[in-house]
């Protein structure tokens, strides 16, 4: 057992009391580990939101008092997510769907060519969405350490020698979502910038666990551009946002036009507006999204502190070392002394001799523990930590593109966040060792046409309700 239990004295989140129940008949506490890939809402994020929606009105667009004053904290909104990051007074924001959409927006914006000698350096462990958008300009990765770092050597050497040469953006993630590991990321903005680099943080899923500081500490190490979603910092509405240097952005056109993107129109011309924000932001905004991020945003950076989010990730992590790292079979991937300055509250791991797939269908259905598993959007990287050969990796792929996903490898991803005590890891921990003990109990699944474990005799989910209201 953990020595010191402790409860977390964090605001809630929706669904806190949440319940499931699982293949025996039991009903339990749902526990969510799945804050990696999103996370339910803070419960004053959703209070906040309906007090929004209770005024809404037309932002940007009308004269009536709702539409004033929706306007005004839409404005307000904009304002609390450039101070989430500590962006410069010139800084632009676009605001979107989510990062990879905000990601796809920056390679537009910035128009990079390789013809020209421009170039996007990356680490080896991106994302898909911070790694296929930029898939034209043939990219640099840089490899990772052990640690699941990137290498600041091989780094450094890489932008100088591609200084002079046309424009170099080093694309990278602020932490990893697989391993959890924090980027230096202010090293290695000192390093583009020394070399006459941009640097760009895919910071998905930085901006729930730490700050965010755009301009930095010392000359050199300020961030150029920043993306990141309200899925995963408790604000899940429906945006993103992407912020940056306002001249890089603004110099391209528009990549959507119509309503509000212009100053002037007859029928034969138009004159864009020379706002960025209004040029890149065409038609109704996500106001509703962005509030929600807004609220959230100063919860995490004000109300709770990003201080002691880390210090509630270090006693996760602590309690990890001692629960999960003697579990037998357990191999956990990425930085391994748990030490919450260099890594997130994420741990993905295999259980030697078990399916990814089947470990997680097993925590769901007989323990009501919520995790991810597979690939993570990182194949490569996946495929590097599981030490499979280029022949087994080409071997998988044909037989997943050719419709059977019960073959692709992976692993299972556990991840915590403000919703998490102490006491979850203790759980994990006693469901996965029962996982490993009772392999016969295997027998209770059988794969769909999917590739989804599920129990041969299915609890039923009131999905079918869900919409089942009004007269
Ligand atoms: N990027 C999210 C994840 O890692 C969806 O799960």
């Amino acid at each position: 057992m953990i020595s010191t239990p402790t409860t977390n004295c964090f605001p809630p989140l929706v669904g806190r009391d949440r319940t499931v129940r699982t293949i025996f008949g039991n009903e339990v506490e749902y526990l969510d580990a799945d804050a990696a890939a999103t996370t339910r809402p803070l419960e004053i994020v959703q209070e906040k939101v309906l007090e929004f929606l209770s005024t809404y009105g037309s932002v940007h667009r009308g004269s009536g008092a709702n539409s004033r004053l929706s306007t005004e904290i839409f404005v307000a909104a904009r304002e609390a997510m450039l101070d989430f990051v500590n962006a410069s007074s010139d800084a632009a924001i676009c605001i979107t769907s989510n990062t990879t959409a905000a990601i796809n927006k920056l390679r537009r914006k910035l128009n990079l060519r390789s013809e020209r000698g421009d170039c996007v350096v990356l680490s080896e462990f991106e994302h898909s969405s911070n790694d296929l958008p930029w898939r034209a300009l043939n990219p640099v990765r840089i490899p990772a350490g052990d640690d699941g770092v990137l290498d600041l050597d091989v780094l450094k050497r890489e932008v100088i020698h591609r200084q002079g040469s046309g424009r170099t953006l080093v694309a990278v993630t602020g932490a990893s979502n697989l391993t959890g590991a924090l980027m230096p990321i202010r090293e290695i903005a000192f390093l583009a910038h020394c070399a006459g680099a941009m640097i760009f943080v895919d910071a998905a899923q930085l901006a729930g666990h730490r700050a965010i500081d755009m301009q930095g500490a010392r000359g050199g190490d300020y961030l150029d551009f920043v993306a990141f979603s309200g899925h995963k910092m408790y604000a899940p509405f429906g945006a993103g946002v992407l912020i940056g240097d306002a001249k890089a952005l603004g110099q391209t056109g528009p990549d959507d036009i119509g309503g509000g993107t212009v100053d002037f129109v007859t029928l034969d011309t138009y004159d864009l507006a020379s706002d960025i924000f209004r040029r890149e932001n065409a038609g109704t905004p996500n106001a509703v999204g962005l509030v929600a991020m807004a609220v959230a945003a100063g919860m995490l950076k004000k109300t709770i502190g990003f201080e002691d989010i880390e210090l509630h990730e270090q006693e996760l992590l602590d309690a990890a070392r001692q629960r999960l790292s003697n579990i037998k079979g357990l191999r956990l991937f990425g930085e391994l002394d748990y030490s919450a300055a260099r890594k997130c509250a994420i741990l993905s791991f295999v259980l030697e001799g078990h399916d990814h797939a089947l470990v997680a269908a097993r925590l769901s259905h007989e323990y009501g523990i919520g995790v991810r598993h597979g690939h993570l959007c990182q194949f490569a990287y996946v495929a590097r930590l599981l030490g499979l050969t280029p022949r087994q990796i080409s071997q998988t792929r044909d037989v997943v593109i050719s419709g059977n996903r019960d073959a692709m490898y992976g692993v299972v991803r556990a991840s915590f966040g403000l919703g998490n005590r102490i006491e979850d890891i203790e759980r994990l921990g006693e469901a996965l060792e029962e996982i490993a003990a009772t392999p016969k109990r295997e027998q209770l699944y059988e794969r769909n046409e999917t590739g989804e474990w599920l129990p041969r005799e299915m609890v039923p989910q009131n999905a079918s309700e869900f919409f089942l209201f009004g007269k």
